[in-house]
């Protein structure tokens, strides 16, 4: 194990913030984090993963955890299924090509999610009508401070839409070490309602989707909408998509007839924020490095050298005129630190 002094995190946040870690250690392995915890056990830290749902806006003053175990492990399986266990650092898309190179179902429609498979349980990551929590059988974890294993089942880890117990009640107290899954290995449940996956595979032709037809049709839609990371810096959707009351949703629809809207129960109504910021004239627009994508107004962009602050004055910005216009407040998606 090796302590980096004075490290940037530019490369290890896909928002391509420069900030300073003032110690920072790569780990390979859960021996090494027990020890390195028992080392740091009165000391803060900060864990980080693929750093693919943060916003940095400054330095870190304590020793920066990167969590880069790995390992794909099949640990029961039959005709129809598999059991699978995937270390906290693999990286999220990997493992989903991995899958649907084995003809393992279930995660096709999560493809191209940027990111580790140790985050994915903590906002429950989703996608076109797919979350992770549809197929996560238990996620395991090490205690920070009391260095114990702690089992979480599916049930325990409170999963709602962008959340869990990791981001509630234990958040900041445990570090995801590994994720299991139960994939199918045949008779897969594919998932093509949403709009866009249908047209897609419709304009190549194809019938009886396979898992990598699937996994293929979310790839090309998500490289039409999002930018690349690896070009852009981004954090996917910047914000959630709000849930007002049906009859707040009602005096904005009699003004807006075209919005769209995802109905939760009789009383709540979903709507897309990207929709709300688009509304609000800032799809397209750019202060200095900071800027609202063209494609996705959901999406916030960091151009080349924009700071976490620049971004995130961008970000109260938009939640300021969304209230102002649509008495709407919209919550972030992404971890401000
Ligand atoms: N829309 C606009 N303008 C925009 C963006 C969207 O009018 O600039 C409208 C679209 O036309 C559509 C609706 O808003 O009618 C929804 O748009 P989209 O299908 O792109 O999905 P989203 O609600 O903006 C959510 C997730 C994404 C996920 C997609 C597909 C959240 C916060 N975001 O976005 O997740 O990929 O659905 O399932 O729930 C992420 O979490 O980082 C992420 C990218």
């Amino acid at each position: 194990m090796r302590i980096e002094y004075n490290k940037s995190l530019k490369k290890y946040n896909t928002f391509g913030i420069d900030v300073i870690a003032a110690k920072f250690i790569s780990i390979k392995s859960e021996l090494d984090l027990n020890s390195l915890l028992a080392e740091n056990s009165t000391k803060p830290i900060f864990v980080l993963s693929g750093g693919s749902n943060m916003l940095l806006t400054k330095n870190l003053d304590c020793l920066v955890v990167h969590i880069a175990i790995k390992g794909i492990e099949i640990i029961e399986e039959s005709d129809d299924f598999v059991i699978i266990s995937v270390n906290a650092g693999e990286k999220w898309h990997d493992f989903v090509q991995y899958c649907i190179k084995n003809n393992f179902g279930g995660l096709e429609n999560l493809s191209l999610i940027p990111g580790y498979v140790g985050s994915a349980p903590i906002q429950n990551i989703g996608a076109y009508g797919v979350e992770l929590k549809d197929t996560m059988v238990q996620c395991e974890t090490v205690h920070i401070s009391t260095r114990k294993k702690h089992v979480f089942l599916n049930e325990d880890c409170k999963f709602g839409y962008r959340n869990s117990i990791f981001k509630q009640e234990a958040k900041g107290k445990h570090i995801i070490t590994k994720v299991i899954f139960k994939l199918t290995k045949k008779n897969h449940i594919l998932n093509t309602n949403y709009g866009a996956i249908e047209n897609a595979l419709v304009d190549k032709g194809i019938i009886q989707p396979t898992i990598k037809d699937v996994s293929e049709a979310v790839i090309k839609i998500r490289q039409s909408k999002l930018p690349d990371p690896e070009r852009i810096g981004n954090s996917g959707s910047f914000f959630k998509n709000p849930v007002i009351s049906t009859r707040h949703f009602t005096k904005i629809q009699e003004k807006y007839p075209a919005i769209p809207y995802y109905q939760v129960d009789h009383d709540h109504v979903k709507v897309p924020a990207g929709w709300l910021i688009e509304q609000s004239g800032f799809k397209g627009k750019r202060w200095g490095d900071a800027g609202v994508h063209e494609k996705q107004a959901l999406v916030l962009v960091n151009y080349n050298n924009a700071s976490g602050t620049e971004i995130l004055d961008l970000s109260k910005k938009i939640q300021s005129e969304i209230k102002e216009k649509f008495d709407i407040i919209l919550e972030t998606e992404v971890n401000i630190i």
